[in-house]
């Protein structure tokens, strides 16, 4: 073949190669585009999302006579063979509630547990973290060890007045074991410098001996953190969150309006951030977080997580920055009868400045298994028990990413554990697909929805 032909062959080749590449990125960017701006008040399965094998049972909706599908969200566990939460059980002679479930980070099949200790002996004042390693066995999350408590440094108490009983007693309480993008932490509330109850940080590698590495460790000493004003004499249920350029923020105040700031290594706060979007945000909660009745409030619960909506099995789903936002779970608190009730909603919000709200679950997250308030349940409260119209008082505290090594960010296919206190004193978790979170989305800026009571 003459050289010319040669080279003319080369030639038509190359743009033919160019056209094709051209093509499959043109329509790669066109998908891309419809992903980020599907409606999520569409139904999962408009999303192409195969609906977690839909449980069968339908004397279920029996569970509790309180349940009203059009209120709330029925989540079911990928896993147990009855589809109900489990159980976390600490071994004998230990009880503990409120828990945080995450991965442990050299063990496959494995995770670390810490929950708040349920005193048995008389004489102890202080409060513990308990933590250990534990396993899935017979459909329960076990201790494979024997719970040990957190090693926390004892600070002194300032508070003053009527709060003066709370200096008796030290020791960690509330707190919230989660990833960050690049380490786990342990933030917890205790006798404080700057308020009565403060909020400490500190990296869970200092902590424990899990196999991360301590001298990473960016919050070596329990650290106090500090908030833009108003600054409460008792501080809790703030959650951390990170932009993607790991930068690390606090959020300390969700309903009616919003503060959070940027959070520096020694524990200081920049200035309040919501400042800039609290017109398009104060809009959004009135529309679509659920209507107050007298003693009923709406806080913040578990710590954040960062989710891009689509799955990852889709070889066409990339994260950007209209697909992918910070994911917590606020909690809707009904106090009545003395029995407190509560019922997450999710809250989306955008991962970069100025992380304005983006979308908020229209119904209450109802886990499967969940009982009717009786006499016969394990309960701190021992007066009132049975209370007609109440459920067992659920409350959340954790969700993390099921897979090991999985630390901040996840897709809606990925598996989440939740993880919950019940009544006081007992602790469970659930797993369930990130998806099964995203189904009754209400979006900041979608059409005028009717709100929800619950
Ligand atoms: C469920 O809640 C809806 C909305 O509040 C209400 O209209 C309906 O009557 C409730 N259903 C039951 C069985 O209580
Ligand atoms: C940090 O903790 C270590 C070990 O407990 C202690 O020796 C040190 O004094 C602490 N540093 C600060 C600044 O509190
Ligand atoms: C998680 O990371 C550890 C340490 O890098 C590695 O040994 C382990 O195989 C990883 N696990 C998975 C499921 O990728």
């Amino acid at each position: 073949m003459p050289i010319r032909h040669i080279r003319l062959t080369r030639l038509i080749l190359t743009v033919v190669l160019v056209v094709i590449a051209l093509i499959v990125y043109v329509h790669h960017d066109r998908l891309e585009e419809e992903l980020s701006n599907i409606d999520l008040d569409l139904p999962l399965e408009a999303l192409g999302l195969e609906h977690n094998e839909s449980p069968v049972l339908v004397a279920d909706e029996d569970d509790s006579p309180i349940f009203n599908a059009s209120l709330y969200r029925k989540l079911y566990s990928l896993s147990t063979p009855d589809r109900q939460y489990f159980r976390i059980d600490w071994g004998s002679g230990y009880r503990a509630y409120n828990p945080n479930i995450i991965p442990h980070p050299t063990q496959s099949d494995a995770y670390i547990v810490a929950a708040l200790q349920v005193k048995v002996q008389e004489g102890i004042f202080d409060n513990s973290e308990i933590a250990c390693t534990a396993k899935f066995i017979d459909g329960t999350l076990k201790c494979t060890d024997t719970p040990t408590p957190l090693p926390i440094e004892r600070t002194e108490g300032h508070c003053p007045g009527d709060l003066y009983f709370h200096n008796l007693r030290g020791g960690p309480r509330d707190a919230r074991m989660f990833y960050g993008p690049h380490a786990a932490y342990l933030m917890y509330g205790t006798l404080a410098e700057n308020s009565c109850l403060g909020l400490f940080l500190q990296d869970l590698s200092v902590l424990r001996d899990d196999g991360f590495d301590p001298k990473e460790a960016t919050f070596k000493n329990g650290t106090e953190l500090q908030r833009p004003p108003p600054y409460g004499i008792i501080q809790k249920n703030w959650f951390l969150f990170w932009d993607p350029q790991g930068r690390m923020y606090a959020h300390h105040d969700i309903y009616p309006m919003r503060t959070f700031a940027a959070l520096s290594l020694g524990g200081s706060t920049g200035r309040d951030l919501s400042v800039s979007t609290a017109y398009h945000d104060s809009a959004c909660m009135a529309r679509h977080m659920p209507t107050l009745q007298l003693d009923e409030t709406i806080h913040q619960a578990t710590n954040s997580l960062s989710i891009t909506q689509c799955k990852r099995s889709d070889r066409w789903c990339h994260p950007t920055d209209d697909n992918t936002f910070l994911m917590t779970i606020v909690h809707h608190q009904m106090f009545h009868e003395w029995h407190a009730q509560y019922y997450g909603h999710i809250v989306l919000f955008k991962r970069d400045a100025p992380f304005e709200l983006h979308a908020i679950s229209k119904k209450g997250l109802w886990i499967n298994g969940k009982k009717p308030h009786s006499c016969g349940m394990e309960s701190m409260l021992v007066s009132g028990c049975g209370i007609s119209g109440h459920d067992e008082l659920f409350y959340m505290t954790s969700m993390s990413w099921a897979n090991q090594n999985q630390t901040y960010h996840g897709y809606i296919d990925d598996p989440l554990l939740l993880a919950f206190g019940i009544e006081d004193v007992r602790s469970g978790g659930i797993d369930v697909l990130a998806g099964d979170l995203l189904q009754d989305l209400a979006l900041c800026d979608g059409p005028k929805k009717v709100k929800s009571q619950s």
